[in-house]
């Protein structure tokens, strides 16, 4: 039984201290319930870099990760504007998100920049989100199969059967982010049973059975519930809903977990 995730990703918002004001209201909403939502889900938060130490600060003691939203390859040197894994552990993350669809088409990174990231995250024990999606167009033209392929594929090459299993892979259909149009469970879950085809042909169907493979793009209150229901469904990665306590104090709580 895989547990479910409840991720929020905050992407370029709040400062060190609306990231701390965020985080006191969502546990005023959730600390009450943590130990019965402890049994089946794991929830996460992922702040931008500068907010993530004083987010650890107001997570200590509750039941809440805290992931980064990006990070380079090597551990340290000539890479100004970048932060590292080792940078990352020394504030408290413990999951980073990688090849976020902001990443891959905003700010150009390959298949090959991500795999490096993944590796880079495995070798210093941060769980890496992997996130992967098809494009509008690439949807249309009937390729989703196809970019999917790549980039699962691309992104866990290198990797051994135990940390593939570890990871976290996010579909997030590039159409669906940010535009209220989300992907029905049906068209999440075939994409998701696609994804644990993809990882049980290169590392073996015991570790196709553990990864955990989360939705991202448009998740709310109001759709969470039947996403999650979906058996090859397992989690979220939300952007906008994350921002408001309320509303991603709904979300954690899905009834499907
Ligand atoms: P939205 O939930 O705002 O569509 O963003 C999804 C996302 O990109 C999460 O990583």
């Amino acid at each position: 039984m895989r547990r479910k995730i409840l991720a929020g990703n905050w992407k370029m918002n709040l400062t060190p201290l609306e990231a701390r004001q965020l985080i006191r209201a969502l546990r005023a909403a959730i600390d009450p319930e943590a130990a019965a939502l402890a049994r089946d889900r794991d929830v996460l938060v992922a702040p931008p870099a500068v907010s993530l130490a004083a987010a650890a600060q107001e997570l200590a003691g509750s039941n809440i990760a805290l992931a980064a939203q990006n990070m380079h390859y090597e551990d340290q040197g000539a890479f100004t504007g970048e932060v590292s894994a080792p940078m990352l552990k020394a504030l408290g993350a413990t999951h980073v998100i990688l090849g976020h669809s902001e990443r891959r088409h905003l700010f150009g990174e390959s298949d090959e920049l991500i795999n490096r990231k993944v590796r880079a995250a495995v070798k210093h024990r941060l769980v890496p989100i992997l996130c992967v999606g098809e494009t509008q167009q690439e949807h249309d033209a009937g390729k989703t199969t196809e970019v999917i392929l790549r980039q699962t594929r691309s992104g866990l090459e290198g990797l051994d059967g135990r940390a593939a299993a570890r990871a976290i892979i996010a579909y997030e259909p590039v159409w669906a982010i940010g535009t209220g149009r989300t992907a029905t469970p049906a068209q999440a879950s075939l994409v998701h049973g696609t994804i644990r085809e993809i990882v049980a042909e290169r590392f073996g169907t015991e570790c196709a059975g553990a990864v955990r493979v989360l939705y991202g793009g448009s998740v709310t209150p109001d759709n969470v519930d039947g996403l999650i229901a979906s058996h090859d469904i397992d989690g979220a990665l939300v952007g906008g809903a994350s921002l408001k306590a309320d509303s991603f104090a709904r979300i954690v709580r899905t009834r499907a977990a």
